[in-house]
């Protein structure tokens, strides 16, 4: 409890500067997959499906944005931990994958999700409080999460794997290097103990609900 209270300031901080916000130059295309290609007005890219290039874009943003208030919240309790360096470095890469998916919001014109607010708040509390039960709390929150969203950039590369993987393709690149760090995030967290954790498998479960939740609502407002 009074971790928990000594926590707030640290919150109230984190909150007064959203990290990778909506800043950056605006960019036609994203660096990573290629060169970048000319931007037609108003809808992004001419024979895209912009309904599901919108929603891929929107969640995944959510998504990273969720994440690094997750490590944030981490940090905030462990940064002086000896565990410190290894979120440190898997915040760092949470924090260039929002930043290219906000380069795309600004390519494609969509807007956030109207819960990111919302996300700001609860990512950073998950990851506080899942650090607070000790390095394995922490751990075994980031196997939960990391699995999800894995889970989730492959369905996403089926479904633009279905629409058109030529047209889709610097998107799909995109997406699976993304996928590729996330499941180098889980298997961290499992090198770290996650399994030890208290009430591993219920833990586990009760995220995996929560993330399930986030990505659903995510897609849609
Ligand atoms: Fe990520
Ligand atoms: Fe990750």
């Amino acid at each position: 409890m009074a971790a928990a209270a000594a926590l707030a300031p640290a919150l109230r901080r984190s909150l007064g500067r959203p990290r990778g916000g909506f800043g950056g130059a605006p960019r036609p295309w994203p660096a990573v997959g290629g060169a970048p290609r000319p931007r037609s007005t108003g809808a992004g890219p001419d024979g895209i499906n912009k309904a599901v290039v919108d929603r891929i874009i929107r969640v995944d943003h959510a998504g990273e944005y969720g994440a690094n208030r997750i490590y944030a919240g981490q940090m905030a309790v462990l940064g002086r931990s000896a565990v410190g360096p290894v979120i440190q470095q898997m915040w760092n890469q949470e924090k260039d994958h929002l930043k290219k998916f906000n380069e795309l919001m600004i390519a494609y014109r969509v807007r956030p999700t109207v819960l990111l607010p919302f996300w700001n708040v609860a990512g950073f509390v998950l990851g506080a409080g899942s650090a607070l039960l000790g390095k394995k709390g922490a751990m075994a929150c980031t196997v939960a999460v990391e699995e999800s969203i894995s889970d989730h950039y492959n369905s996403q590369i089926r479904t633009l794997m279905e629409e058109d993987p030529e047209k889709y393709k610097e998107l799909l690149q995109m997406i699976k290097q993304f996928r590729d760090d996330e499941r180098e995030h889980h298997d961290i967290g499992l090198e770290h103990d996650a399994e030890g954790a208290p009430a591993y498998s219920v833990l586990k479960t009760v995220i995996q609900l929560g993330c399930k939740a986030a990505i659903f609502l995510s897609e849609r407002i």
